[in-house]
């Protein structure tokens, strides 16, 4: 069944990951979830943590909760996209998942041992009163020596027109054109998506959305980690095990709840 919880945040985003959530395991149909997860479980052997319960937070249709179950977490999953956490519950393995706001998340305390959160799902909120709330939900579902892994797009990733892309040739039933802009002063990256599904008799189905991810700077981060509780963490370029640099795209974030 999927729960509903009412929510003081609002999300401007418009339709974000409705329409796109039946394309949504097409679209990212190279991402290597897998590789991802390979990253994730190097993590918690550098942090010498054994998880068993799992959170999949924003998990999307739920491709890193469905690779954890299948090397033998038992997984849950949050997201706020009801259209998203359909095919989360759907998939194979079947990943049980809620419908929740990261910043309000209706599930109990301290019931899971690993909170993670992939693909720059904490982008999307687009506040630091919010990334805290976020921060605060995560430590407080979390057990004691639990472990909060999450990454975030930088601000040299969502500043450099990255999300402007287009596939609008070739065989691919998908066309899309994205168009990213890149407000400096509130630090958000707005990406007006267009795209175009041809269904097996030939007719096209258009929708369009309209995403916004905010970059964090690594003081913003820590500064929620620590307000949230959380004592030890560290940040890492992405995929590997050195510092964040200017340069990184990616960072991913480990933090313990002692
Ligand atoms: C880029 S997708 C990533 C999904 C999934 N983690 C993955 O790796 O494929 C971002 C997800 O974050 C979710 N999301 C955005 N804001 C959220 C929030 N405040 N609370 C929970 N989920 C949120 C979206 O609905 C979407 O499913």
């Amino acid at each position: 069944m999927l729960l509903r919880r009412q929510s003081q945040f609002t999300t401007p985003g418009r339709g974000e990951f409705e329409g796109v959530a039946d394309f949504y395991d097409h679209l990212m149909r190279g991402v290597p979830y897998d590789e991802w997860v390979d990253y994730v479980e190097a993590l918690l052997h550098r942090w010498e943590a054994r998880p068993e319960d799992v959170l999949d937070l924003a998990c999307g249709t739920g491709q890193v909760g469905a690779e954890m179950a299948r090397r033998g977490y038992h997984v849950w999953g949050a997201d706020l996209s009801e259209p998203m956490v359909r095919h989360c519950c759907r998939r194979d393995p079947p990943v049980p998942a809620i419908v929740s706001d990261a910043r309000a998340l209706g599930l109990r305390s301290q019931a899971f041992d690993l909170v993670v959160s992939l693909y720059d799902s904490l982008n999307y909120i687009l506040d630091l009163q919010g990334f805290q709330a976020a921060m605060q939900e995560a430590y407080r579902v979390l057990r004691p020596k639990g472990l909060l892994i999450f990454d975030l797009n930088t601000i040299r990733a969502l500043s450099t027109e990255m999300f402007s892309q287009s596939s609008l040739a070739g065989p691919d039933p998908l066309q899309y054109n994205w168009k990213a802009q890149w407000k400096a002063r509130e630090r958000i990256c707005r990406v007006d998506m267009w795209f175009a599904y041809r269904h097996p008799d030939g007719h096209f189905e258009e929708f369009e959305e309209t995403h916004y991810q905010r970059a964090y700077t690594g003081g913003e981060v820590t500064g929620a980690l620590r307000k949230a509780g959380f004592r030890s963490f560290k940040s890492y370029h992405a995929y590997r095990f050195t510092p964040v640099t200017p340069w990184s795209d990616r960072a991913y974030y480990v933090a313990r709840k002692e």
